[in-house]
């Protein structure tokens, strides 16, 4: 037994990335994004399990992340989405993933760079309102892709954009951003047939079929959460990170008695409190004070008390509900009929799902449930 440990459903990934490519089905291929760890779900089994699932892309930001992914095994095209020093072009070019550039002074690094007789692969970013990496300027986009067709030294792979508002359903910005994104590349592409369009995260992959177009970069859906911050059920996606831990001590607190730093709870009668042995220095967040729950055998009881750096307090209520020392007690996922989301976290902590398996910390050991991938 590990003090708290996070289990990933492989078998998770590997649906849910089944599902998404049926919604993509017979048009566009799709990337699996494992950057940061794969969202706190490690990378590598991450992608594993993603391929599994029929992923023809792996992406990445950073990369450091790429060479992790070659050096575990991993095979296929591989993108790096992320700005890179010059001295991160000569490790992507290593790994042999693919770059994005938006700026001549980019391109001509990667092409200086590129190994002799292996074209350095690059995709183009358009900024269409994301107003974060991409160049606004389409004739900058277009001359890019000039250079890109005919220096030796590159190969013209992609074309892309990212969505600022995806996860906003029925916003208007989102198709204004694919409108520009489709008026600068499809004359592109009709030229260029093999250049890959891309544009589509979770949220636009499941919002907007005609935002599919050759490539679609899915991340949180394939974890398993909601792009939209809702019950991930109704999108057919099955969480992937179950979060455990157990009752490291079981004690009496008599009415008037308090648990924690603070004294943030004093109890209104007698009851009994089980403590478990995760806090914020493992990423259970102090936000969480007050405002989430476990599940100890199917049932669900209210965490209680400061959360602190290394356990949390459970009010089990004046009979202590049976609970022992050495019981499992969930922090996210399922036991019985219960579930805990990190949609009902995120909304706990004022944030969204990605922020909360990202933010599991390094103490948490991750272990691997199912499938062939194990
Ligand atoms: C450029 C880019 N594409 C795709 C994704 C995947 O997004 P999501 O996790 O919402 O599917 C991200 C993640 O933030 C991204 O930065």
């Amino acid at each position: 037994m590990e003090r708290a440990q996070a289990t990933i459903d492989i078998d998770a990934i590997a649906a849910n990335v089944r599902r998404l490519r049926a919604t993509v089905a017979g048009k566009a291929a799709l990337a699996a994004v494992v950057k940061a760890d794969g969202y706190g779900h490690g990378a590598v089994r991450s992608a594993r399990a993603a391929q599994a699932g029929g992923a023809d892309w792996i992406a990445v930001v950073a990369a450091k992340e790429a060479v992790d992914l070659r050096d575990a095994g991993i095979t296929g095209p591989i993108l790096i989405m992320g700005a890179l020093t010059p001295d991160e072009i000569s490790v992507a070019l290593g790994a042999g993933a693919d770059v994005v550039a938006w700026t001549p002074e980019f391109l001509e690094a990667v092409a200086a760079t590129a190994p002799t007789g292996r074209p350095a692969r690059v995709h183009v970013k358009l900024d269409t309102g994301m107003g974060r990496l991409g160049t606004r300027d389409p004739r900058v986009a277009d001359a890019l892709v000039r250079r890109a067709i005919e220096a030796p030294e590159l190969q013209a792979v992609g074309l892309m954009t990212h969505f600022a508002t995806a996860d906003e359903r029925g916003d208007a910005f989102m198709p204004e951003q694919l409108e520009r994104f489709l008026a600068w590349c499809e004359p592109l592409k009709a030229a260029h047939p093999d250049l890959v369009r891309h544009a589509a995260n979770s949220a636009a992959t499941l919002r907007e079929p005609a935002a599919h177009l050759d490539l679609v970069r899915c991340g949180i859906a394939i974890y398993g959460m909601d792009p939209f911050g809702e019950d991930p059920d109704a999108a057919g996606l099955r969480p992937a990170l179950g979060l455990t831990s157990y009752v490291a001590a079981v004690k009496a607190c008599a009415a008037g008695q308090s648990v924690g730093y603070g004294r943030r709870f004093v109890a209104d009668q007698d009851t009994v409190i089980a403590t478990v042995p995760i806090g914020y220095g493992d990423g259970w967040r102090r936000g969480l004070t007050g405002a989430a729950d476990v599940l100890i055998a199917g049932r669900r009881f209210p965490q209680v008390g400061t959360v602190s750096m290394d356990n949390v307090t459970v009010d089990l209520g004046p009979d202590g509900a049976g609970v022992t020392v050495g019981d499992e007690v969930t922090l996210l996922g399922r036991d019985g009929d219960e579930r805990i989301l990190a949609e009902d976290l995120a909304a706990a902590l004022g944030t969204i799902n990605y922020e909360v398996t990202c933010g599991l910390l390094p103490r948490v050991p991750r272990v691997t449930s199912g499938g062939a991938a194990a």
